[in-house]
C-alpha cells in the first residue's frame, strides 16, 4: 500500500474533478476489456449529476496524493457502488487502499459481507482482494461479487447475520 496516499471524505465541490477521473478511468482501464466503443458507452452511461448526487446521498471517499484526487469510491449500505482511480495513479495501490477503507466502513456499521458488480476488467483485482463471484454476468450489469468480512462476522444466537444489525 502507498503511504502516501491519503483519504477524505468528499464534498459537493469535489464531483466535477471526480466526475472526471469517473471518465478517464473507464476509458483507459475499461479499454482492454470492453474495446474503444463499450468503454466510450460505459464512461458516458452516467446521469448528469451521477456524482453530485453519489456524494449528497451516500458515501463517497476521496484519495488524494497529498494535493490533488486521485480516485475514489462509492458504498451504500454493505454495496460498493463504484470505484475509480486516475490512470495516471493506477498500479501504485489506490484502488486497494479505498476498497479497504470501504470495508472498514461498512464493517463498522455491522454488515458482515460486502457486495458490488464488478467490471470485467476489475474482476481479476477484487479476486485477488477477497471476492467471489456469485453468478454469472447478466446483460447490461457486471459481475455480481461478494466478500465475507471476518470482523464483522457477527453472529446472535449462534446464526450468522448476513443482514446489518441495527444499534441503536
Ligand atoms: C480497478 C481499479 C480501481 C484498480 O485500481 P488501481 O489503483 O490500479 O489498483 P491497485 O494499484 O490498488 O492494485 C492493487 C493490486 O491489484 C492489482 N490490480 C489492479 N488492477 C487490476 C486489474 N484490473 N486486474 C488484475 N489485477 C489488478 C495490482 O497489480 C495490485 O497487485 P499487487 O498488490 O500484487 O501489487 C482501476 O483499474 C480502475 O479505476 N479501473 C477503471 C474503473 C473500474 O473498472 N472500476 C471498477 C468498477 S467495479
Amino acid at each position: 500500500m502507498n503511504e502516501f496516499i491519503e483519504l477524505s471524505r468528499a464534498h459537493t465541490s469535489d464531483a466535477s474533478l471526480l466526475s472526471k477521473i469517473r471518465f478517464e478511468a473507464i476509458l483507459a482501464l475499461a479499454f482492454s476489456a470492453y474495446g474503444k466503443a463499450g468503454a466510450q458507452k460505459w464512461a458516458e452511461s452516467a446521469s448528469d449529476g451521477r456524482v453530485l448526487k453519489a456524494i449528497e446521498n451516500h458515501e463517497v471517499w476521496v484519495a488524494t496524493d497529498g494535493e490533488q484526487a486521485i480516485g475514489w469510491i462509492e458504498i451504500h449500505e454493505n454495496t460498493v457502488l463504484g470505484l475509480y482511480v486516475d490512470p495516471k495513479a493506477a498500479g501504485s495501490g489506490v484502488g486497494v487502499t479505498l476498497l479497504l477503507r470501504a470495508e472498514d466502513r461498512i464493517s463498522s456499521t455491522g454488515y458482515s459481507t460486502v457486495q458490488l458488480d464488478a467490471s470485467l476488467n476489475a474482476e481479476e483485482f477484487y479476486v485477488r482482494h477477497g471476492y467471489q463471484l456469485l453468478s454469472e454476468r447478466t446483460p447490461d450489469s457486471g459481475l455480481p461479487m461478494e466478500k465475507k468480512l471476518e470482523a464483522a462476522s457477527s453472529t446472535v444466537g449462534g446464526v450468522d447475520q448476513g443482514a446489518p444489525l441495527v444499534i441503536g
